[in-house]
């Protein structure tokens, strides 16, 4: 029970990872706000987590607001008295290189990626501060440290994510807040398959046909992202802050 009694922000929770990471949590104990955008997705979850026991809530929230941001915080604290660990997931892939990228494109991926993460860190330390520390776990991804071809909008946004990161890292290590990231590669979630369906693929014999291209295997499943981030989040990396932690079963950005 590594997480008995702490206070989880869980953003992104009704999609391929989030929903793993709200389970993962709360069966080791985590008092869990479960954030999305997809408010019917997380009403269609919460009955199998209230079955098992957990201590879920949740929070509709569009991470393109401040305002949604900063409620969000402040519904953890009200519901559970603070927020011990925040769990920045939520994330968007506009895919394109520059001339294929509008400015709704650019300006959600950076909404959604980056300026929401900082919102919602910049309302959540101070509670953390108050309660003698803190864990923040930032979803990037190796494409934010090593850009991957046409997808120029959330490379930038994940890069950017991976720097404040390591600033944040820094700055509130003396107040026992360990702010880290884990870069995964490709996960099997909907934000690939999606992907493969607009392009006409079967997410199936693509995914399958993907997990030729990596040295372990196969691509990643969400567990395997999940665990990592329970770990940072946890005592046992109690030394790790400012930490990028590539997921990534060897495959590199470019072979
Ligand atoms: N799947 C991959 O291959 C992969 C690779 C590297 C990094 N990542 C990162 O992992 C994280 C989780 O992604 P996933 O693969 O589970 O994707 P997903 O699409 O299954 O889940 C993302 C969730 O974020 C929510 N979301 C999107 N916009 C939002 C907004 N404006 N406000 C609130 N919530 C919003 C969505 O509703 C969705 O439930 C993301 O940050 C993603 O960039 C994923």
């Amino acid at each position: 029970m590594r997480f008995e009694n702490k206070q989880v922000i869980i953003t992104g929770a009704a999609g391929g990872i989030g929903q793993v990471l709200v389970g993962l949590f709360a069966s080791e104990g985590a008092k869990v706000v479960a954030a999305d955008y997809h408010y019917e997705g997380l009403q269609n979850l919460l009955p199998s987590w209230q079955t098992k026991g957990y201590e879920v809530t949740i929070e509709a929230c569009d991470l393109n607001h401040k305002a949604d941001c900063e409620a969000l915080v402040q519904a953890c604290v009200d519901t559970y008295g603070g927020v011990d660990i925040l769990l920045n997931n939520a994330g968007i892939i506009p895919r394109g290189n520059i001339l294929e990228t509008t400015d709704d494109m650019w300006f959600s991926a950076m909404n959604v990626n980056l300026n929401a993460v900082f919102f919602l860190c910049r309302a959540a330390i101070p509670h953390m501060q108050a309660a003698g520390g803190g864990a923040i776990v930032n979803t990037s991804s190796v494409w934010g440290t090593e850009p991957g071809p046409n997808h120029v909008a959330y490379c930038t946004a994940k890069g950017a994510l991976a720097c404040l990161t390591r600033n944040l890292g820094v700055d509130h290590a003396p107040d026992n807040i360990r702010v880290n990231a884990v870069c995964p590669n490709e996960v099997n979630t909907p934000m690939i398959r999606t992907g493969f369906e607009r392009r006409g693929l079967d997410p199936d014999e693509a995914v399958a046909q993907l997990n030729q291209s990596v040295p372990i295997g196969r691509i990643a499943e969400p567990e395997d992202i999940a665990d990592v981030i329970a770990f940072l989040a946890s005592d046992a990396a109690r030394y790790m802050c400012g930490a990028l932690v590539p997921v990534t079963g060897a495959k590199p950005v470019y072979g």
